[in-house]
C-alpha cells in the first residue's frame, strides 16, 4: 500500500516499498531512500525531490482536507 502524506507547509511525502517514480517518459528515477519527499514548493535544487529549501523559501500551504469533500484534481 502506499501513502502519501501531504506535509503542512512542506512536501508530499511518499511512503509504501511498491512505489516508483517515473517522469513524462516514463523513465524511472532512482529513489534515494524510502520513504521519500516529493517538492511541493518549486523550490527544490533536486526536483522532484524535496531537498528542504522550503523551509528557507518560507513556504506556505496548510490547506489541510475536508472530510466528505470532493476537491478537485489537476487536469491530466
Ligand atoms: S517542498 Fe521541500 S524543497 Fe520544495
Amino acid at each position: 500500500m502506499v501513502n502519501i502524506k501531504v506535509l503542512e507547509n512542506g512536501p508530499c511525502l511518499v511512503m509504501g516499498d511498491d512505489v516508483t517514480l517515473t517522469d513524462w517518459n516514463g523513465v524511472e528515477y532512482a529513489v534515494p531512500k524510502r520513504p521519500f519527499a516529493l517538492c511541493r514548493c518549486g523550490a527544490s535544487t533536486h526536483k522532484p525531490f524535496c531537498d528542504g529549501t522550503h523551509a528557507k523559501a518560507g513556504f506556505k500551504a496548510a490547506e489541510a482536507a475536508v472530510p466528505g469533500s470532493m476537491d478537485r484534481s489537476a487536469k491530466t
